[in-house]
């Protein structure tokens, strides 16, 4: 699997199929296997490819103390701009979602289709904004033993596998603390960004798992509203969707891309 150099970082990513591309974005604190289920099923039909974001996964640790959601945006289009890619299907879950939304502002000459996957437009409120504070002291006094004891429990819904939730906690644990930290701090800083969705003028869609308590379903019904898109509730599962039920979320990116 390939690394790539850009904006002074070397970043890990995973690619398989041909064809027009499409760029996956992983949630928090997680990396890009989150998306192997996705890649083998839907590189038949297009170049899938899936990157771990500046400090997570195999990609070099970050040694910001912000990792704002505005240059993980930037980083993913100084990306493409690497692979020779001009537009993007672009899929984020989650953390990965907040990132495609600020690519969406800042570069949406890029996209052909957008896929918001159990994520949201909001910002965070008050009451979120101070568990992150916690979350982050925990993480940094304790190590992300704790976080991930505390996360898998929210991720995904009670059917997920115990295969499932291994996976989850091998993610979180491999991710180093000052990613966790400093991924925190941008998503709290993060704005309400809405107002972009009603404002593109290319297909989206809102993808969301039936038991997401992380980003609920009314979260995924206003920004399809937004949107004027299509909004797919993936029965039985929960913030992992693309994980707990892959084909119907799958199934789902197909017909968004069928519409470009
Ligand atoms: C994620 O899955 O990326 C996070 O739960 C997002 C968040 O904490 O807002």
């Amino acid at each position: 699997m390939p690394h790539i150099t850009v904006n002074d970082h070397e970043f890990f990513y995973r690619e398989q199929g041909s064809g027009a591309a499409a760029l996956f974005v992983h949630g928090f604190p997680l990396d890009s296997t989150m998306w192997l289920e996705q890649i083998r099923i839907l590189s038949d039909s297009r170049r899938c490819i899936a990157p771990d974001l500046r400090g997570f996964g195999r990609s070099s640790p970050s040694t910001r103390s912000v990792l704002s959601m505005e240059d993980l945006a930037d980083d993913l289009v100084a990306f493409i701009d690497a692979l020779g890619i001009e537009k993007v299907d672009l899929i984020g879950l989650s953390m990965g979602g907040y990132v495609a939304l600020a690519f969406a502002e800042r570069h949406p000459g890029r996209l052909r289709t957008l896929a918001l996957v159990d994520t949201k437009s909001t910002e965070d409120s008050e009451d979120a904004k101070a568990g992150r504070d916690a979350a982050a002291g925990r993480a940094a006094a304790e190590g992300r033993s704790g976080l991930a004891a505390d996360m898998i429990g929210v991720l995904v819904a009670e059917s997920a596998s115990t295969w499932i939730r291994a996976r989850l906690r091998t993610m979180i644990e491999s991710t180093p603390t000052e990613s966790i930290v400093a991924a925190l701090e941008g998503m709290k800083r993060r704005q309400d960004r809405t107002a972009v969705l009603s404002n593109l003028a290319l297909p989206i869609a809102a993808i969301v798992g039936e038991h997401d308590v992380l980003s609920p379903i009314a979260e995924a019904d206003h920004m399809a509203v937004a949107a004027g898109g299509a909004l797919t509730v993936v029965p039985d599962t929960g913030h992992m969707s693309p994980i707990e039920d892959p084909v119907t979320v799958a199934a789902a990116l197909r017909s968004l891309w069928s519409e470009a």
